[in-house]
């Protein structure tokens, strides 16, 4: 059965058993006369808590480690990620955020106060990696900064504080404080947010209570005129429309972005989430159907949004998403860390896919987490590093950032497994500056290559050149003995006929064409 999706969506272990040998058939139109929102770069930005071994040991080793390192920033983590390119980055949480204290991480770090993280681990963190570090390390990878502010635990002043010791460029006595401790020059401060999941593990808040708190804590981020950071609220859990109601109605007016968070759960519960690798196939399949319900969490806040806000002044914010899987046995529960298969790099460009076509309000994500936790770029073991199969997806999708969102119109037939069923292809295209113009194309099957005929209606397809990434196994991963399992490849692209060109998608793929 072919499914038609709407012209505006326009947009194991694990060998499982073979099925249908022939390929499924698909057309996706690009409709070039038809360009939509810019896609911003922010889109593509990453999420670093104080969390198991996300910062410590994923980017801080100290400056006395034998793991190279820079002011105690390890090197290899910072090349993969300018390679990469981080658009931004947020930081200390997350839970954690609502019980971080700022002034604990600042100055001579043998001084500095130990804490115990009570939500991850509750291990003790001897702040070593404060203000400076995060700072530090957000100027080596080229990164905006999104700090997210202490609300649960925290008060108006002790925030407000914080934002002026990081961009203050008078002589107040927090800018010399911040002198005394190694920086001259004010920061660049992008993004400041107050509290994080405000209705939950960042005080279990009401929404109305949370705008008025929200109201009275924007009001004291004041910092020089040239450097305002975009004020966040703090938002909804998914689905939860109502708590974007509240806060547009309330404190709409005060606040210049509004968050979301959405994680993929391959099994829905919070108790029993499913593995990350030697998953059956019915996982494959519910990861990808709630996967795609980001686009229908989109479309419902927006909906609220635009009611309130007509000329989408505020920015809707994905600032945590990605897979939740059950941690890796053997290891620290509070530590989230999991494994990183090809599964993660298809349902990151899913979610990719999604952004774009919500590119008009939809202006920064962040996906959970940069190293070592959750959704992973990057795995290290000691003095060993892997780019994990979602680098590879976030590599492929480069040239998207900052392009121009060009809709698709796409008919496929369905992957389909017992009474489940998800539509197998899904596409995406972006006019970049230069007028080149990228595709991205996923087959979800994971048995069927998928045959797609591509259209440009007016459009003489020249000169493409492709990128795919696909694996043996739906449960791929790349490991330090064998960090190459997920990694793309050159796709040679068959000739077009005029503006047709047809296509094989392998199975369970992604294939990225741009341009020349
Ligand atoms: O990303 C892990 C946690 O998930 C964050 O700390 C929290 O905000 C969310 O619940």
């Amino acid at each position: 059965m072919t499914i038609r999706l709407s012209a505006l969506l326009l947009s194991s272990v694990v060998s499982f058993s073979a099925a249908q040998a022939e390929s499924l058939r698909a057309s996706v139109t690009v409709q070039t006369d038809r360009p939509g929102s810019v896609i911003d770069p922010g889109i593509y930005g990453q999420f670093a808590e104080h969390l198991g071994r996300g910062v410590y040991e994923g980017v801080w080793v100290g400056e006395s480690s034998p793991i190279p390192n820079t002011r105690g920033i390890r090197n290899d983590v910072v090349a993969a990620l300018k390679e990469l390119g981080v658009p931004v980055l947020r930081w200390p949480g997350g839970c954690f955020a609502d019980e971080y204290h700022w002034r604990d991480g600042i100055g001579p770090r043998n001084q500095r106060p130990t804490r115990i993280n009570t939500t991850w681990g509750g291990v003790v963190d001897d702040n070593a990696f404060g203000t400076h570090e995060f700072m530090d390390f957000a100027e080596m990878i080229g990164a905006e900064v999104y700090v997210n502010g202490n609300v649960g635990t925290g008060s108006v002043q002790e925030m407000a504080e914080w934002v002026e010791y990081m961009t203050a460029d008078n002589n107040s006595t927090l800018a010399q404080l911040r002198r005394a401790n190694g920086r001259d020059k004010p920061w660049r401060l992008h993004y400041f947010a107050v509290g994080n999941e405000t209705w939950g593990c960042g005080g279990n808040m009401r929404p109305e209570f949370y705008a008025d708190l929200y109201r009275q804590y924007a009001t004291f981020i004041k910092t020089p005129r040239d450097n305002k950071p975009q004020r966040i609220a703090s938002g909804a859990n998914g689905s939860n429309t109502e708590w974007t109601e509240v806060l547009m109605r309330e404190a709409g007016k005060h606040m210049d972005a509004i968050s979301v968070h959405y994680y993929t759960l391959p099994r829905g519960e919070w108790k029993d989430k499913g593995a990350a690798t030697r998953f059956p196939e019915s996982e494959w399949m519910s990861t990808f159907k709630r996967t795609l319900r980001m686009d229908e969490i989109l479309t419902n806040h927006g909906k609220i949004m635009d009611r309130y806000d007509p000329q989408r002044r505020v920015a809707l914010l994905v600032d945590e998403w990605g897979t939740w899987y059950d941690v890796e046995p053997g290891t620290n529960e509070g530590f989230l860390y999991q494994q990183n298969s090809l599964r993660d790099a298809l349902v990151a460009a899913i979610n990719f896919n999604i952004f774009h076509r919500h590119a008009a309000r939809v202006r920064m994500t962040n996906i959970a987490q940069m190293v070592n936790v959750l959704q992973a770029m990057i795995l290290t073991d000691g003095p060993k590093m892997v780019k994990t199969a979602t680098y590879h997806a976030f590599a492929l999708y480069k040239p998207f950032r900052g392009a121009t969102h060009v809709p698709v119109e796409v008919s496929t037939a369905e992957y389909k497994l017992d009474a489940e069923s998800v539509p197998a292809v899904h596409a995406t295209a972006a006019r970049d500056q230069a007028g080149a113009l990228h595709i991205a194309l996923t087959n979800l099957d994971p048995h069927r290559a998928a045959t797609v005929e591509l259209r440009l209606p007016g459009q003489t397809i020249k000169a493409l050149q492709g990128q795919i990434l696909t694996a043996a196994s739906t449960d791929a991963i790349n490991t330090f003995e064998a960090p190459d399992a997920v990694r793309p490849a050159p796709f040679k692209v068959p000739r077009a006929r005029g503006d047709r060109l047809q296509l094989e998608v392998p199975a369970k793929a992604l294939l990225v064409l741009s341009q020349r």
